[in-house]
C-alpha cells in the first residue's frame, strides 16, 4: 500500500506556477467571494489566500454579510467581469439559502471561471474540449497522472454524482478512456460495483462509509470527502485504517485531493490568464 502525497504534487505544481509568473509583467489576478462567515469556508478561503501569495498572484478577497440581495451578488460578479486586473472568479460554496447558485454560476464570464462551474465550461468538458476543469476532478487527475497510472481501459467507480466532483470527475476519467460508473445515493449493491473497480473516487460526504471488504486489492483509492467528526478530527469518506491495508494506492484525508483542488485553481487561474492576454 502507498499513500499518494497530495500536498507534495500540490507543492510541485504550485512551484511551476510560480516560476511562470515570476516571468510576468502583469500577475495573474483572483477574486475570491465569500458570503456570510460559514467556519469550513473561511478555512478553504485562507488556504486558497496562501497559496496564491506563494505563487505571486494579485487576490481579492471580498467578504459579504449572508443578507446580501441577489442582484446585489450578481452585480458584484459583473463588476469583477469587467475589471481587466481579474483573471479568474470564484464564488465559495455554499452560498445562503436565498441566493441561487446556478444563476450566481451562470454570470460569471466563462472566460473568468475558474470553478469551471459555468454550463460553457461543463459543456466543454463533456464534448472532451476543456478550457476551465472543475477543480476537484482535475485535482484527482493530476494526481493519478503524477504517480504515473495509465487510465486507458481501466474500470472506474464514481461514488457521488454532484454538480461539484462526481459528475465532472466521471466526464475526465471518460475523457481518458476509462471505463466509468457512476453511482449515487440510489444505487443497489454498491458494494457489488465497488470490488470490480481499478480505481475508485468517492465523494459523499459520509464519515468512513467505505470499508476494507468493498475494495479491490491492489486499487487505487481517491478519497474526496472531508468529514469534521463530534471529536473535531477529520476524516474522509473512506475507512482509511482499514482499507490502507487493501488499496494499492490511497489518497488520504487530510493530505490528499484538498491541496491539489488549491494547485488546479491556481492552474485554471493561470489558464484564464493566458487566455486573456
Ligand atoms: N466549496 C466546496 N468546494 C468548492 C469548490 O470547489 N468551489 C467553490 N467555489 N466552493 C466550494
Amino acid at each position: 500500500m502507498n499513500v499518494i502525497n497530495g500536498k507534495k504534487i500540490a507543492q510541485n505544481l504550485q512551484a511551476s506556477i510560480k516560476l511562470k509568473v515570476d516571468t510576468l509583467d502583469r500577475k495573474p489576478g483572483l477574486a475570491v467571494i465569500l458570503v456570510g462567515d460559514d467556519d469550513a469556508s473561511e478555512v478553504y478561503i485562507r488556504n486558497k489566500e496562501n497559496a496564491c501569495k506563494e505563487v505571486g498572484f494579485y487576490l481579492e478577497i471580498i467578504n459579504r454579510f449572508d443578507n446580501i440581495s441577489q442582484e446585489e451578488l450578481l452585480f458584484e460578479i459583473e463588476r469583477l467581469n469587467d475589471d481587466d486586473k481579474i483573471d479568474g472568479i470564484l464564488v465559495q460554496l455554499p452560498l445562503p439559502k436565498h441566493l441561487d447558485v446556478n444563476l450566481v454560476n451562470e454570470t460569471i464570464s466563462p472566460k473568468k471561471d475558474v470553478d469551471g462551474f459555468h454550463s460553457e465550461n461543463i459543456g466543454k468538458l463533456m464534448q472532451n474540449k476543456p478550457f476551465l476543469h472543475p477543480c476537484t476532478p482535475k485535482g484527482v487527475m493530476l494526481m493519478l497522472e503524477s504517480i504515473g497510472v495509465d487510465l486507458v481501459g481501466k474500470n472506474c467507480v464514481v461514488v457521488g454524482a454532484s454538480n461539484i466532483v462526481g459528475r465532472p470527475m466521471a466526464c475526465e476519467l471518460l475523457n481518458a478512456k476509462a471505463t466509468v460508473t457512476i453511482c449515487n445515493s440510489k444505487t443497489k449493491n454498491l458494494s457489488c460495483k465497488l470490488i470490480q473497480a481499478d480505481i475508485v473516487v468517492v465523494a459523499v460526504g459520509i464519515p468512513k462509509m467505505i470499508q476494507s471488504d468493498w475494495i479491490k486489492p491492489g486499487a487505487i483509492v481517491i478519497d474526496v470527502g472531508i468529514n469534521r467528526l463530534d471529536n473535531g478530527c477529520l476524516v474522509g469518506d473512506v475507512d482509511f485504517e482499514s482499507v490502507r491495508n487493501v488499496a494499492g494506492w490511497i489518497a488520504p484525508v487530510p493530505g490528499g485531493v484538498g491541496p491539489m483542488t488549491i494547485a488546479t485553481l491556481l492552474k485554471n487561474t493561470l489558464t484564464a490568464y493566458e487566455a486573456r492576454i
